[in-house]
């Protein structure tokens, strides 16, 4: 049975301020962290074992998802005093794993929808090295590009570029042989995509591409993370971590978590999110929103496209758009 490697280390630079004092693995998107999303698309895939591999802020990890039995999972911790990149990461993470399983490897930052099960049967069929989901996108230049042969091996893998040389992008979701996780420099920073993966392209390993182009997302920036929480409570994503036990209320325009108390004139829509202890006053209207547990907004406020972490208090007939709102600060999401 494969396990699991989750890359939730990094900073999380292009969603500053969000990631101030929250990992972005740790934001909330319909209701729950994302990395919980994640697991559960990883159970769902029969992974129960998983290391999450973190760094930034990897005390805020532990408190929430603890050993993983609430979502009968075996989840581990490997901590990097300092950043060891992807690959580094990767190499510290698997030995807690010390395994000869396959190694599925998710970066912390994306929604994917593909199918992980048949990822897996073919990286074990094909006996590969690695192989890695590639999807399609329209403009590739914001990604690493992956160049695949008739025989869906990966020929050249090449990071971010202002002329991509095709529109299939990795995708941040590996298997690995485990061997392969073995032999990555240890104690040193190391990237998977700037340096293992083009090494093992020229010393001739069998790197395979998995091409799905089911749903996909990198939350990594503001916009995005704000479109993921849409796309998941609006069903274009797939939400299956949530339970209906956590769920007060749950259509295809909002979705409201148990304990929030929501005035019965106000209006939620547009694939808003209202975390769970969340106050919503009369005439109060929240469009295209996350509205975080345990968030205060006042009566006649109106929230667009804006992000409300926990703690945060709108007040009485506020209007806020496009804006990240803490407990003390007020900031601008970029366009
Ligand atoms: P940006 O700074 O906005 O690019 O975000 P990021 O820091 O998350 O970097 P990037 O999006 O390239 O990282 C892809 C995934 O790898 C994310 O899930 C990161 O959390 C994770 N990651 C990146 N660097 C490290 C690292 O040094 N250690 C660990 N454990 N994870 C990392």
């Amino acid at each position: 049975m494969a396990v699991g490697i989750l890359l939730v280390g990094g900073m999380g630079t292009r969603l500053m301020p969000l990631t101030k004092h929250t990992p972005k693995p740790m934001l909330t998107v319909a209701g729950l962290p994302v990395t919980e999303h994640q697991l559960a698309m990883a159970r769902k895939a029969g992974i129960t074992t998983v290391v999450l591999a973190t760094s930034y802020l990897s005390e805020l990890f532990t408190p929430y998802f603890g050993d993983g039995s609430k979502w009968g999972m075996k989840l581990l911790y490997a901590v990097e005093d300092s950043a060891l990149g992807t690959a580094g990461a990767i190499a510290n993470a698997a030995q807690l794993l010390g395994t000869d399983d396959s190694i599925v490897v998710l970066n912390g930052d994306v929604l994917s929808s593909h199918d992980l099960s048949e990822q897996i049967r073919q990286h074990e069929s094909n006996r590969a090295d690695v192989t890695i989901h590639v999807t399609s996108v329209e403009d590739a230049r914001a990604y690493g590009c992956v160049s695949i042969d008739s025989l869906g091996q990966v020929i050249a893998f090449l990071e971010k570029m202002e002329r991509p040389i095709s529109n299939t992008i990795n995708a941040g979701c590996y298997i690995f042989d485990p061997a392969i996780i073995k032999a990555i420099p240890g104690h040193r920073v190391v990237s998977v995509e700037r340096e293992t993966f083009p090494e093992l392209i020229d010393s001739g390993r069998k790197i395979r591409a998995f091409l799905d182009d089911s749903y996909w997302l990198d939350i990594g920036t503001p916009k995005a993370l704000l479109q993921g929480s849409r796309d998941l409570v609006t069903g274009i994503a797939d939400a299956s971590a949530l339970k209906l036990a956590d769920i007060l209320r749950h259509d295809q325009h909002s979705l409201v978590m148990a304990s929030a108390s929501l005035d019965s004139s106000a209006i939620i829509d547009c694939g808003s999110c209202i975390g769970s202890g969340a106050s919503i006053g009369a005439g109060a209207h929240v469009s295209a929103s996350i509205i975080e547990a345990g968030a205060i907004i006042g009566r006649g406020a109106t929230i667009l496209d804006s992000y409300i972490a926990s703690g945060a208090r709108i007040d009485e007939n506020a209007k806020i758009s496009a804006q990240f709102v803490t407990d003390t600060e007020f900031l601008s999401i970029p366009t």
